[in-house]
């Protein structure tokens, strides 16, 4: 059962899309089920100006794309690299136990587009 957050998330997902002059894309698939998102960054003065992310993923991999994006949007990248599974699945309100490995999505995507960005 997904809590009323989820279910907010998943119905009217936040910074649904793509940024086509990204400073840092990260894209990962889900060893668990083979889902998948993209997140997408634009950085100024060491902060996260925009982001967005794409899911080919389960509802909960939806609700996690925007509550993550939403978790870090306007945030210093030094804050956005400390968010964790256990900070969204809280932020959530909880995800069902075979759910748990969603909240992996996006948390590593966003990783992964900060260290793109890092890298350039
Ligand atoms: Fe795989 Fe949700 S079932 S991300």
């Amino acid at each position: 059962m997904y809590s009323d957050r989820v279910k907010e998330h998943f119905i009217n997902p936040c910074n649904v899309g793509e940024l086509s002059d990204a400073d840092g894309i990260g894209e990962v698939v889900n060893p668990e089920c083979g889902d998948m998102m993209t997140i997408y960054l634009k950085v100024a003065d060491e902060c996260i100006k925009d982001i967005k992310f794409k899911t080919f993923g389960c509802a909960a991999a939806i609700a996690v794309g925007s509550v993550v994006t939403e978790m870090v949007k306007g945030k210093a990248l030094e804050h956005a690299k400390k968010i964790t599974q256990e900070d969204v699945i809280e932020t959530l309100g909880g995800l069902p136990e075979n759910k748990i490995h969603c909240s992996w999505l996006g948390v590593n995507a966003l990783r992964r587009a900060i260290n793109d960005y890092l890298d350039r």
